[in-house]
């Protein structure tokens, strides 16, 4: 027998899956769900365990409690931190932050409350965020003497620009949730009335929308994450193998035939 990615037991985070969506919820609430190095080796696994689970097609990272998403790493474990760990610290959670934004099926950050440093750097690997019209997002690293390690110096830019980055960064300043939206930081704000981990649960399966390929949607991640590190001619050009890989696939046939035929398709990722 296989084990699901949700079968798995954690200390400090939860994980269950709602029909094909997996909600990761961050759940040391005292702590306002800051990020220390159980939880982070408990994120690595489950995100291991989340890409490799067909059954689950996309996945939601949330905060547990009403105040915070994740109000950062773990500031009494990084105020201990010699160069050569902090180095080493700052390598092990881009790897895992990594894991993240190359997961194969969407991820959406459901943004319930602060959101700071280590968690809106977690939060900008996912493919897409949504925020609690309460949140307060921002990398408040440089007021603690030192730089976003996570990948925000380098998300963070490619996201809101690096006038915007740079501003919040060097600032340590947070914002409130629709000045994030303004800036592109966030996709949606959650209306009044309801959740964050609603809001991205109809982010991913929008209401009447069709079914999609989760071959398709994989490549479709792939393509965005690569080609924003090549040129346009390159970029272009991967773009253009995965669409003849796509039409060697079993979804492919099913999803133009389905169409053809008038009826809904039903894709299985092969
Ligand atoms: N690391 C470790 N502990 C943290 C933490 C973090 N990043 N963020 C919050 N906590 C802890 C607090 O130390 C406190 O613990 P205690 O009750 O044992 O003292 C608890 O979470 C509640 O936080 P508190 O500061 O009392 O809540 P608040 O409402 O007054 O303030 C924040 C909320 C988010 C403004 C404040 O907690 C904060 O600035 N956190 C640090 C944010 C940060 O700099 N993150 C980047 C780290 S690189």
């Amino acid at each position: 027998m296989t084990t699901t990615a949700t079968e798995k037991s954690y200390q400090n985070i939860s994980l269950v899956q709602d029909g094909d969506l997996a909600i990761l919820t961050v759940n040391r609430p005292d702590k306002l769900n800051a990020l220390n190095n159980e939880t982070m080796a408990e994120l690595e696994c489950a995100f291991s365990g989340i890409a490799a689970d067909s059954a689950v097609h996309g996945l939601i990272i949330t905060g547990s409690g009403e105040k915070a998403f994740i109000a950062g790493a773990d500031i009494n474990e990084l105020a201990v931190l010699s160069p050569i760990g902090g180095s080493k610290h700052a390598q092990h959670g881009q790897k895992i932050v990594r894991m993240l934004e190359e997961m194969p099926k969407l991820t959406v950050a459901a943004i319930n409350g602060f959101c700071l440093g280590g968690g809106l750097e977690l939060a900008l690997a996912c493919h897409c965020r949504v925020a609690s019209p309460a949140a307060k997002l921002g990398l408040p690293e440089t007021t603690l003497g030192i730089i976003p390690g996570y990948g925000g110096t380098q998300r963070l830019a490619r996201i809101v620009g690096k006038g915007r980055a740079l501003e919040l960064i060097c600032t340590g300043k947070m914002i409130d949730a629709a000045e994030a939206l303004r800036i592109g930081l966030v996709n949606q704000i959650a209306p009044e009335g309801q959740s964050a981990v609603d809001c991205a649960k109809e982010l991913i399966h929008p209401p009447k929308a069709k079914a999609v390929s989760p071959v398709a949607v994989a490549m479709a991640i792939q393509a965005v994450n690569r080609g924003l590190d090549m040129t346009l001619a390159d970029g272009l050009n991967y773009e253009t193998q995965l669409f003849g890989l796509l039409a060697t696939t079993h979804d492919m046939k099913e999803g133009m035939t389905a169409f053809i035929e008038k009826r809904n398709a039903a894709f299985t990722g092969e």
